[in-house]
């Protein structure tokens, strides 16, 4: 059959998803697989409908392609998808969902709330204390966040998230460090450390400045790495996702772990970080990416 790489779309990730559709493509050719890429755009619903695909490998970021849309659009369809069901990718996008389920299930994340231009900067530091994370909710790659240290730079950082999104989280800000833990099937694969001279794992770090160091292996004592890999599985398992999927953790200065967030669609790009910790695992791209497309379902 024809699979379909889908990758581009509308979001503020649109550049990464298209670095991550060309590799993803690549590699399914290399592999005698009859792929094809399909820049998705404005009016990707047409484009689905013009297109014949028997099953569509999802590298899609953000809005759009991992908040459930596009995965409801091939429902419709009746064409299988890689990774999370419509549910699980709409609740994982939604940063501030997700903790609250989470929280529900007993598993650690920050405090966090929401703020409005009417939230009293001085009742957010008093319910959240200092430095706050300011993001939006629904946005990837660090995009629209900033890390605020006083009452007063709340608005400009609520004002910087609300240019991606209408939703934005305010949530207390773990001095740390951070770890992400890649899940392909129901196995979480090694975790990676990371390390930035930036003021968190922002954009420029992810992707241009390249001064970002990879801690693989993490260089975390076996029981602890065990222990963020089995917390990683469970918060995985509590938004209900499939196939595969990425969840970011912050380490506090105690020890304690911190959920962040859990990508549905990770990032596919030569810097990112499935395909390193698969690699790790003795797994190529190329058979990840296999993997994952014999994954897809309905
Ligand atoms: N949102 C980016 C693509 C990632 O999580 O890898
Ligand atoms: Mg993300």
């Amino acid at each position: 059959g024809r699979v379909a790489v889908l990758m581009g779309g509308c979001s503020a990730e649109r550049e990464v998803s298209l670095k991550s559709g060309q590799a993803v493509l690549a590699a399914l050719q290399a592999k005698g697989v009859n792929a094809f890429g399909l820049d998705l755009g404005k009016n990707a619903l047409a484009q689905l409908l013009a297109e014949p695909m028997d099953r569509a490998f999802i590298a899609l970021h953000g809005r759009g392609g991992e908040d459930g849309c596009i995965q409801g659009a091939l429902e419709w369809l009746g064409v299988p998808y890689t990774g999370s069901d419509v549910m699980a990718s709409a609740l994982a996008m939604d940063k501030y969902k997700c903790k609250q389920v989470w929280l529900g299930q007993g598993l650690p994340t920050p405090a966090s709330c929401l703020l409005t231009p009417e939230s009293d900067p001085e009742q957010v530091v008093e319910h959240l204390g200092l430095p706050i994370m300011v993001k939006p909710a629904h946005e990837g790659s660090s995009l629209g966040m900033s890390k605020v240290d006083s009452a007063a730079d709340l608005k400009a950082a609520w004002e910087e998230a609300s240019h991606y999104d209408a939703r934005v989280l305010a949530e207390r800000y773990i001095q740390g460090a951070e770890f992400t833990v890649s899940i392909v099937g129901d196995q979480a694969l090694p975790v990676i450390g990371l390390q930035t001279s930036h003021a968190f794992y922002d954009y420029n770090a992810k992707y241009v400045t390249g001064d970002t160091q990879y801690l693989l292996p993490s260089g975390l004592p076996d029981e602890e790495q065990q222990a963020l890999q089995e917390l990683a599985l469970k918060a995985y398992q509590a938004v209900g996702c499939e196939g595969w999927g990425r969840v970011d953790i912050m380490v506090d200065a105690e020890g304690r772990p911190w959920l962040l967030e859990v990508n549905t669609s990770p990032g596919m790009t030569n810097l990112s970080l499935v395909p390193q910790a698969a690699a790790f695992n003795g797994m190529s791209f190329e058979e990840l990416v296999l993997t994952l497309l014999c994954s897809a379902r309905l």
